[in-house]
């Protein structure tokens, strides 16, 4: 576990329901694969949750233990990796503290994925203090490690250069690094923090399946529109689902011609099918009417459900033994814990603060 050959990698995600294909692809199975090559660190944002549900703690409780139990069945390994919670890592919040004294109020506040989450989420002005807080705490969520690599989806890119900002003022401020400095040298020349680097998925954006939006783009799955696959779905679930899923509306019938681009379906085959010579065929197939949507549809429930049947086997035996999760969050929390209160104290040292050095936190 503390290889110290192995640099560190750590990322999250916010509780908000179980996970599902566009989590797989845009971000889950990056993590499983990285595993090899990177000391990782996997976050539960758990009192990020709080900024727009904070009437409704018990379902944040549950969304928690939904994604530890999603994030081990689907290949974390936790010998290697360590999946905590957020709200029981003090270093973090105490980090958030001095963070957020960086950062100009206004420059939160043009946060784009902020302004795009106020929007979407109709918060109009009726948004807690802690909603704009909690992206400064996202750049502490990261700086707390210190990490060489963060693994995020596009929609987070915005909190990642925050976070490249407040790394830069803390090492100019207090620990000396000159402005001039290049990015990738900041530790090299005395910083604390480094100058994190995001590291984007395979997949940006996967759609849902259901039918496009009022603009006619397609829509991003995701829990809440309901138009998602979910690592949890049992077999038949995934098969009414993809059964059901929209593809191409003008197409009445298999000898119609059919459109490919843009067509969730096909999407799906280039995302998941690893058979691209199947896909390749079958695409031009399907632009020729020679292939029913029927038969692509049976043959993507084949592809998904191959991808998801381990992932299964693993929830079978995570669920015959209810206290693995709990068991892998309390030593997840305990290793995150031990590397954050390294950085703090160092952080502390260097704002001038360290007037008591504090002895190990107690957990668990
Ligand atoms: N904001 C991220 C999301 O909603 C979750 C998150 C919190 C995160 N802290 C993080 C992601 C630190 C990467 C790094 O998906």
């Amino acid at each position: 576990m503390s290889n110290p050959a192995k640099p560190r990698l750590l990322t999250g995600d916010t509780p908000t329901g179980r996970l599902h294909l566009g989590h797989w692809v845009g971000s889950l199975e990056n993590r499983v694969a990285l595993q090899d090559r990177y000391e990782c660190y996997f976050l539960v944002a758990n009192s990020h949750a709080f900024t727009t549900r904070a009437e409704r703690p018990d379902e944040i409780r549950q969304s928690v233990l939904d994604i530890a139990t999603d994030s081990l069945a689907a290949g974390i390994d936790p010998a290697r990796s360590a999946i905590f919670v957020q709200s029981e890592v003090p270093a973090i919040a105490e980090l958030t503290f001095f963070f957020a004294m960086l950062l100009p109020f206004n420059r939160v506040m043009r946060n784009p994925t902020l302004k795009e989450e106020i929007r979407d989420k109709g918060l109009g002005d009726t948004y807690p203090f802690g909603f704009p807080l909690y992206a400064v705490g996202q750049t502490a969520d990261i700086l707390a490690f210190r990490p060489e690599v963060v693994p995020v989806g596009e929609d987070q890119l915005a909190h990642l250069e925050m976070t490249r900002e407040v790394a830069r003022r803390f090492d100019q401020l207090y620990c000396g690094v000159d402005p001039a400095t290049e990015d990738d040298a900041y530790v090299a020349r005395g910083g604390l923090f480094p100058v994190v680097k995001p590291l984007l998925g395979r997949v940006r954006r996967l759609p849902g399946t259901g039918a496009p939006g009022p603009d006619g783009t397609l829509l991003k799955m995701s829990k809440s529109l309901g138009n998602a696959i979910f690592l949890s779905d049992d077999a038949a679930t995934v098969e009414r689902k993809v059964m059901g899923m929209y593809t191409d509306p003008a197409r009445k019938r298999a000898t119609d011609p059919g459109r490919v681009e843009g067509n969730p379906l096909w999407i799906y085959h280039e995302t998941f099918n690893r058979d691209a010579a199947w896909v390749a065929e079958h695409e031009e197939a399907y632009r020729n009417g020679q292939v029913g949507d029927v038969a692509v549809k049976r043959k993507l429930v084949e592809v998904l459900n191959a991808l998801l049947e381990p992932i299964r086997e693993r929830r079978r035996a995570l669920e015959a033994r209810p206290d693995t999760v709990i068991d892998v969050l309390r030593d997840g929390t305990r290793r995150a814990n031990a590397v954050t209160e390294e950085t703090l104290a160092l952080a502390k040292h260097a704002l001038r603060q360290d007037f008591l050095p504090r002895r190990k936190l107690d957990l668990g």
